[in-house]
């Protein structure tokens, strides 16, 4: 193997930067060209791509966002789209790939595979951390540690006048970093996609605080929850227990931005290192993930298709201690 390429897609991440500087600088190190490939499958298909060298990747490990750019992209979902930017890979002489995404990213790497052979390594790299395969996606730790900072300030405000705040967090399919921002700032509830959502049962919980003199009361949704957004859950309650003024914030895309935190540089840095020797071993249609501390590779089908189970145990301790 002689050239490689490295790309992001599909939702960014805080940390993809510090793996795209793991994975030109293990390429370079192992004595492989390697090239940048601009807004993920679209410039596979334009040909957009970037010759980089260790230069290119410097400064960048502190920065959120990504240097390739992301996109979803429509045409690589067809048959031609996918021809066409084989057909450019091959001139380019490109024979291997990093793919840094999610779910999505990696159905295309593998149909990619199956109908034109290149190699291809995933990389997780979304804030959801709903992969199968990996204790923890890149940007994940950054993106709770976001939400608890702003979720922090919102306790001041809320305690300051007594009242009721729904924070919805991102999570379309998923509730772990609404359950672990949950408990990271004494949530007095979390409401996420994996569990039915009782509003009454919610409203009885409310209510014991309030006869303890509770001043302020914070519930995290999860934006796919069951029962509905924020402002959905929001109406509901206040239908039926009037006491405490509620109110609303989204915190949005704002938890897909900032500076990655060490954990996910860390994490970028092992798995962007990890997917350069695992494509030079000949390996491929896998994600490179970390379980207990050790870089394991999951097949693209598993990764996908298998949900990461929420962690029960932290779902009841979050519980107990909202009380
Ligand atoms: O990156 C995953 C995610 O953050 C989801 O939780 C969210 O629903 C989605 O991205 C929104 O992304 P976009 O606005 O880019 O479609």
């Amino acid at each position: 193997m002689k050239k490689i390429a490295v790309f992001t897609s599909g939702g960014d991440s805080p940390g993809m930067n510090a793996c795209i500087r793991s994975v030109v600088r293990t390429a370079i190190y192992n004595k492989l060209e390697v090239v940048g490939i601009i807004r993920g499958y679209e410039g596979m298909i334009n040909g957009d791509f970037l010759p980089m060298q260790s230069s290119s990747v410097s400064n960048i490990i502190q920065r959120g966002g990504t240097i390739l750019k992301s996109a979803r992209n429509k045409q690589f979902m067809t048959k031609e789209g996918r021809a066409k930017a084989a057909e450019n890979l091959k001139n380019e002489g490109i024979e291997g790939i990093v793919a840094i995404g999610g779910d999505g990213t990696f159905t295309g790497a593998k149909i990619f595979f199956e109908e034109h052979g290149i190699p291809t390594i995933g990389v997780p790299g979304t804030i959801d951390n709903d992969l199968y395969g990996t204790d923890y996606t890149i940007g994940y730790d950054t993106a709770v540690n976001t939400v608890v900072e702003a979720v922090d300030k919102i306790r001041d405000t809320a305690d300051a006048h007594d009242r009721l705040f729904f924070v919805e967090v991102m999570g379309r399919d998923a509730g772990f970093i609404a359950l672990r921002s949950g408990i990271s700032v004494g949530a007095e509830a979390v409401l996420i996609p994996e569990t039915e959502t009782y509003v009454d049962r919610l409203i009885e919980k409310l209510k014991k605080g309030w006869e303890r003199q509770k001043s302020s009361s914070i519930i995290i949704v999860a934006e796919g929850d069951d029962a509905g957004g924020a402002y959905e859950v929001a109406e509901k309650v206040k239908a039926k227990f009037k006491h405490y003024e509620t109110k609303v914030t989204v915190l949005g895309h704002l938890q897909r931005g900032g500076s990655p935190s060490a954990a996910d540089r860390v994490l970028a840095s092992q798995l962007g290192n990890a997917a350069v020797n695992a494509l030079i071993e000949g390996r491929y249609n896998e994600m490179a993930g970390i379980v207990n501390r050790k870089v394991v590779f999951t097949p693209f089908e598993k990764a996908i298709k298998h949900n990461q189970d929420i962690n029960q145990e932290l779902l009841k301790l979050a519980d107990v201690l909202s009380i």
